[in-house]
């Protein structure tokens, strides 16, 4: 499946409809990474079954950043469920600081239900002008419960230079079969 034209994330998702059909389904940005003991998609497959319900990774980022992300308004879900899970009363795409419901961002990993489809063919252009899948989970909200869930592990935003090359770096020197030779080769730069 291809994006013809280049409409936003919302579209791009939406170019998928016939592909997915009607079960639920995962969505990965793969310009975010994480890195972890249990795959971050995983641990929303497991908030899914728990709630039956669309859920979005979200972490906290630094307050003046917000304005790089899908932020989201909620609180924690209720006694019983998993303690990482917040329950969704708003999202946002792109919210200046000032304006953000809070610091916790949605990281490029999602399990929507097909219903999203439905939303996103009726989603107008937003931030940026472009189809955005941050509005299409907010129309979702008003019929479905969207849950939020903390994942652990630690994220690199490879969509950024520096961010690409941490995950690069920290991640060579755990590779089994070259993180050896790699620190060896970094202990032997002049980083003076
Ligand atoms: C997209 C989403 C945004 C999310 C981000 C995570 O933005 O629209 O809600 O927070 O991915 O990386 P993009 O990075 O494509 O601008």
């Amino acid at each position: 499946m291809r994006q013809k034209e280049q409409l936003g994330l919302g579209h791009a998702v939406l170019v998928t409809k016939e592909l997915v059909g009607h079960e639920p389904f995962a969505v990965i940005l793969s310009d975010d990474v994480v890195v972890g003991e249990r795959p971050c998609i995983g641990q929303l497959i497991h908030a899914y079954l728990e709630t039956h319900s669309s859920v979005v990774a979200v972490t906290e980022v630094p307050h003046e950043e917000t304005c790089r992300y899908g932020i989201i308004d909620g609180h924690l879900a209720d006694g019983g469920m998993d303690p990482r899970l917040y329950k969704l009363s708003g999202l946002v795409e792109k919210p200046d600081p000032a304006d953000a419901p809070s610091d916790l961002a949605i990281i490029g990993r999602y399990i929507l239900t097909p219903k999203i489809f439905d939303k996103l063919e009726q989603t107008p252009r937003g931030a940026g002008g472009e189809i955005q899948l941050t509005d299409a989970i907010e129309a979702l909200m008003q019929e479905q419960d969207v849950y939020g869930y903390a994942f652990e592990g630690k994220r690199y935003d490879a969509g950024t230079t520096m961010g690409w090359l941490k995950a690069s770096v920290e991640l060579a020197m755990q590779r089994q079969d070259i993180g050896e030779e790699f620190r060896r080769y970094l202990q032997g730069l002049d980083l003076s």
